[in-house]
């Protein structure tokens, strides 16, 4: 089809007919421009986008060169972007967490969900409870136990525990181009009673990539680019909310100022340090050697528990 056929077929009796765009009425023409949106949804949000957008730039007198900063470092953000790094650190670094807090929102007593982060995948092996996800070479012994209850504290049948987390380098396995299959992942099936055990390495802290333009973002901030150590869960079963979250090492300095704010009080947790050597061997450790414990119980919410608590924060502008 030719230009002139194809702008031949687009009607624009409907559209505003501005033709002296202004700082005063640039907004609602691009408002007035996007009403024809069929979506609902979509329409709103593009609107409220617009909206704020517009008033960010005349609150801050954003200069050409500052917006042509901010156009660039956009870009940069896709040309560096892999399937590793476009899910996490890149692009989802500083709305997400609220977007994270706004939608998985849990009543009071049940536990609190975390951002997902960019390093799930979904090969990890079936381990039952008791079993091991890291190998022998792997970082420090951890041993992980705990049980899994609804929110008047009877424990869930059937849970699943995906779980990943680094190893004592402070890399997660997929971060190796030579990686052959899971590593210091498993997905643990929980006792009938919702107790759960098994054996990790401890997680050391990481740095989000410092050469991309997230990182260089944050120097200019002059903050550091590391998450404190943690070890990522994803609970599953029959009946409640999927919960994803993840638990924090207390002793780690960056647990105040974790760079993608992850971070919640109840989810930090310390580590005991099991002496006795023999103890390591007892939950099947392969050499007789001090290890650490940490001991955490989830509470999961039903649907309609978790509805009640996002309808409560929603009620509450989104700053419960
Ligand atoms: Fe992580």
């Amino acid at each position: 089809m030719s230009q002139a056929d194809a702008a031949a077929q687009v009607d624009t009796s409907k559209l505003p007919n501005v033709t002296d765009v202004t700082a005063a009425n640039i907004t609602e023409y691009v408002h007035q421009v996007n009403a024809s949106c069929p979506d609902d949804r979509t329409r709103f949000i593009f609107k409220s986008m617009v909206q704020h957008l517009h008033d960010f730039v005349r609150e801050t007198s954003l200069t050409s060169e500052e917006w042509m900063t901010a156009v660039k470092f956009l870009t940069d953000t896709g040309k560096i972007s892999t399937d590793l790094r476009s899910g996490g650190p890149e692009f989802l670094h500083r709305a997400s967490t609220l977007v994270d807090i706004l939608n998985n929102a849990k009543p009071p007593n049940a536990t609190e969900a975390t951002v997902l982060g960019p390093f799930f995948t979904d090969d990890a092996h079936d381990i039952e409870s008791g079993g091991g996800i890291a190998s022998e070479d792997k970082g420090d012994y951890m041993y992980v136990y705990g049980k899994v209850t609804d929110t008047k504290g009877n424990g869930i049948p059937g849970v699943v525990i995906e779980t990943w987390e680094t190893d004592g380098n402070g890399l997660y396995d997929n971060q190796d181009p030579n990686r052959d299959g899971p590593e210091c992942r498993g997905r643990i099936h929980a006792k009938p009673d919702g107790t759960y055990s098994y054996r990790a390495v401890v997680p050391v802290g990481y740095s989000i990539p410092g050469d991309g333009p997230v990182g260089r973002m944050v120097q200019v901030l002059n903050r550091h680019t590391f998450r404190p150590a943690h070890i990522h869960m994803m609970l599953k079963a029959k009946g409640y909310e999927t919960l994803t979250t993840a638990l924090y090492l207390k002793t780690d300095k960056f647990l105040g100022s974790d760079v993608v704010f992850g971070v919640k009080s109840s989810l930090a947790v310390d580590l005991e340090y099991v002496k006795d050597p023999k103890a390591a061997l007892s939950r099947g450790f392969p050499q007789a050697r001090p290890h650490h414990a940490l001991h955490y119980d989830f509470v999961l919410a039903t649907p309609e528990e978790g509805a009640n608590a996002r309808e409560k924060l929603t009620l509450a502008g989104g700053k419960a």
